[in-house]
């Protein structure tokens, strides 16, 4: 009888693996890898341009202060504030995993991390620096001179250098082995029996036709309001803004659901601060659906699961401004 279950366990074994790490090629969802093979040189004067407030015209602004890597990446406000207190157009998007995105910005308009990285200095709203200052202002110090020669090997210092450098940084902002990718790469007990059934929701719902991929998002573009209409004071078209096309009002680029116990308040406008009401909205606008309070509480608590080891990230040292650095303008 003992043999007997014994020899039923072990013949059962290689199924029972087997169905786990199957999970890795048959579920939807997919795991979020560490970054490979990033030049590491060029990751540390990225990190060094990452946190510089000097791109910024008030020398107060810098990437992180929107996209706060102690914070999920993000500012957790409903749009981002800017020089001299600017209120933006819309709500920041976390920069973690952001490679993985079809495109950057909530309407696609920078088809990369590169493409995007040199925007935020120059635009008025956010560090309203000039693209010439910046680069005036990195060519006065002699600690960037060096290191700029060190990593391009040239003796010019360019924006598009810069922009270069802060995405190989940007590369770096993984956020892997959260408890969802365990459970993926075959740990049962990685997940609760509600985040189990809260993914099983998402399937069965239809969440999962947008919010897919390693990103949970990120790799379409869809109406906001497919089914009902989204009713927001927020002025932003969506996608209509690059392509022109009437049929792209108010299509955005699926927001990664990465992270997202992280990334309140919800949505392009910010406008909903609670993830339950968000996934709630989400029912309702996108599949007709009106969740009932256990089914939601379930669907949140998987969303939760999806929250990774976050990247150790060791604040740098900025070399300091010379007679030459141009002077911070508060206005
Ligand atoms: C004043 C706040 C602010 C500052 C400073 C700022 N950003 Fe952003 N960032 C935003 C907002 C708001 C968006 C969304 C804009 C949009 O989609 O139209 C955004 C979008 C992005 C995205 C796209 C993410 C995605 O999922 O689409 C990346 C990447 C990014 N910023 C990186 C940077 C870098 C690099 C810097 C520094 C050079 C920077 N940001 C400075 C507010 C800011
Ligand atoms: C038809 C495609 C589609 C479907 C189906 C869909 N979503 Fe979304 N989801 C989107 C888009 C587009 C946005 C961004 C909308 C915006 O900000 O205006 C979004 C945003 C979200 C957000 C907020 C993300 C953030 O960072 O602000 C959450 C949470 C979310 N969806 C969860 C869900 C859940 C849960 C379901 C199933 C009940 C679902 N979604 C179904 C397309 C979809």
């Amino acid at each position: 009888m003992k043999y007997n279950f014994i020899i039923i366990l072990i013949s059962l074994l290689p199924s029972l693996v087997y169905a786990n790490s199957n999970r890795l090629t048959t579920e939807p969802i997919k795991v979020i890898e560490p970054a490979e093979n990033v030049n590491t040189s060029m990751v540390e004067l990225g990190k060094k341009l990452w946190f510089e407030p000097r791109l910024s015209r008030s020398n107060i602004i810098s990437c992180n202060s929107c996209h706060n890597l102690a914070k999920g990446g993000v500012d957790n406000l409903p749009s981002s504030i800017g020089h001299e207190w600017t209120i933006g157009p819309i709500n920041s998007p976390t920069v973690l995993n952001a490679e993985l995105n079809i495109a950057q910005f909530w309407n696609g308009r920078a088809h990369d991390l590169q493409a995007q990285a040199s925007g935020p200095i120059d635009n008025p709203k956010e560090m309203a620096f000039t693209h010439t200052l910046a680069v005036e202002t990195l060519n006065s110090i002699p600690e960037y001179k060096s290191e700029f020669k060190k990593v391009f090997n040239s003796n010019k210092i360019s924006i598009d250098n810069v922009a270069t450098a802060i995405a190989e940084f940007e590369k770096t902002l993984r956020t892997p082995n959260s408890a969802f990718d365990l459970w993926l790469k075959g740990d049962d007990n990685a997940l609760t029996q509600t985040e189990k059934d809260g993914y099983e929701l998402f399937k069965t719902k239809g969440c999962i036709a947008c919010h897919s991929g390693a990103l949970v998002g990120g790799s379409t573009y869809q109406k906001m309001g497919l089914i009902k209409p989204y009713y927001t004071k927020n002025s932003d078209v969506g996608r209509s803004a690059v392509t022109g096309k009437e049929s792209d009002k108010f299509v955005f680029k699926v927001p990664t659901l990465r992270n997202i116990s992280l990334t309140y308040p919800y949505f392009h406008d910010g406008a909903v601060w609670s993830l339950k009401e968000a996934v709630m909205i989400m029912a309702d606008l996108q599949t007709g659906q009106t969740l009932s309070d256990d089914e939601a509480n379930k669907i949140t608590a998987f969303l939760t699961s999806l929250t990774g080891e976050h990247p150790q990230v060791i604040l740098p040292q900025l070399p300091p401004s010379t007679d030459k650095t141009p002077k911070p303008i508060m206005h």
